[in-house]
């Protein structure tokens, strides 16, 4: 039996539509029921057949933070997908992403080792191993900078791979993924989806550093083969393409029929953008939504190297433009729904 988290996220709902067309004995943990939907939604855009392909999936109710839940949904699993995660870049989320990346990953690799679980599978971030200040080519060898300016959620990505590496070394046999940013569709009000409801919504500016990116297929397909491999104690960088901010824009405005971005946003108008947004957030309270770390990674020039993960498996990346595509026919079909 294999345990998947986060299952009613964007690589959760990608990864059990795949399990359950393999056939595979899945249970998947959920904390309201609610969120289901999105699965349903997700399976949808790929078979006629998804109720059956839905109801194949054994739900059990958890939370991370749960240790008897958790405890619970650990009976008779033999292969874990650890794909939960609380993203956030706003600072003042700090404390949740400690709790929710950190915590909840010292209780999956407390379970896997104390149920004696034959592989776990992390999803990770190519956040935990950015240094773009010093160094503009990034391979799996590059070492987290504890002195950089890190954001809020990649240091507690970095904490939660700590634990997954601190649970190889008490026996778990384990592997670390690290995606760029996942294009897929299905979930339009954060991520990469929310990119796409932004651009729809007449976007109008775009940056000038490139966006590394990887589909959300692709993901599931690397995380399915790297459970089944002899692999273990190793990380994998997941970037498809890198592609400059306007052409991933461009693409996906001309494919959603709208009007693409159009004014480069400068770093200066930029600077002011993050700080105007802080001044917004200290004098009202709502939640930031531009920071600066955001800001950073938006014009970064930084390269992921792909080459580990095609060399050891053999992978080879679908083009993100076809992806696009895609998300975007799925996009507006939902757009037109709701
Ligand atoms: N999306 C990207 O571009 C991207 C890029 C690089 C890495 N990643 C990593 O990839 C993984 C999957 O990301 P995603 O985009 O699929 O995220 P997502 O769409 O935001 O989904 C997050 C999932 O985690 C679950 N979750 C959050 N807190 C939980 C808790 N306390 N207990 C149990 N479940 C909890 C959520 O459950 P609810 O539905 O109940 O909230 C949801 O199923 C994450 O580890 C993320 O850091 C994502």
């Amino acid at each position: 039996m294999i345990l998947v988290t986060g299952g009613t996220g964007l690589v959760g709902s990608h990864l059990l539509y795949q399990l359950m067309v393999n056939d595979k004995p899945v249970r998947a943990i959920y904390r309201t029921e609610a969120k289901q939907e999105i699965v349903k939604r997700v399976f949808s855009y790929y078979s006629d057949d998804y109720l059956n392909l839905f109801n194949k999936i054994e739900w059990i109710e958890a939370d991370l933070l749960d240790i008897p839940q958790l405890t619970e949904a650990f009976k008779g699993i033999e292969y874990v997908y650890h794909a939960a995660a609380f993203v956030s870049f706003a600072p003042n989320d700090y404390h949740k992403l400690r709790k929710t990346n950190i915590e909840g990953t010292t209780n999956i690799v407390n379970l896997c080792i104390s149920k004696q679980v034959k592989k776990l599978c992390y999803v990770s971030s190519i956040a935990t191993i950015s240094d773009p200040e010093n160094n503009k080519y990034i391979t799996e060898e590059t070492h987290w900078n504890a002195e950089k300016d890190n954001s809020v959620y990649a240091i507690t990505k970095y904490g939660a791979e700590i634990e997954v590496w601190r649970g190889t070394q008490e026996g778990l046999n384990a592997v670390i993924l690290n995606p760029g940013v996942i294009i897929g569709s299905g979930i339009w009000n954060h991520g990469s989806g929310f990119i796409f409801k932004q651009v729809f919504n007449g976007l109008s500016y775009y940056t000038n550093g490139h966006i590394p990116c990887v589909a959300v297929t692709d993901v599931v397909k690397s995380m399915i083969t790297l459970l089944e491999e002899e692999i273990k104690s190793e990380r994998y960088i997941l970037v498809a393409e890198h592609l400059p901010y306007k052409t991933f824009l461009n693409l996906i405005a001309n494919n959603l029929d709208v009007k693409p971005p159009h004014i480069e946003a400068k770093t200066w108008l930029l600077s002011l953008a993050w700080r105007l947004d802080w001044l917004r957030h200290k004098l009202t309270g709502k939640p930031r939504k531009l920071v600066k770390q955001i800001v950073k990674s938006t014009q970064s020039e930084t390269i992921y190297d792909n080459s580990k993960i095609k060399k050891d498996l053999n992978f080879q990346f679908s083009p993100i433009e076809n992806h696009i595509k895609k998300v975007a026919k799925n996009f507006l079909k939902d757009n037109a729904t709701t």
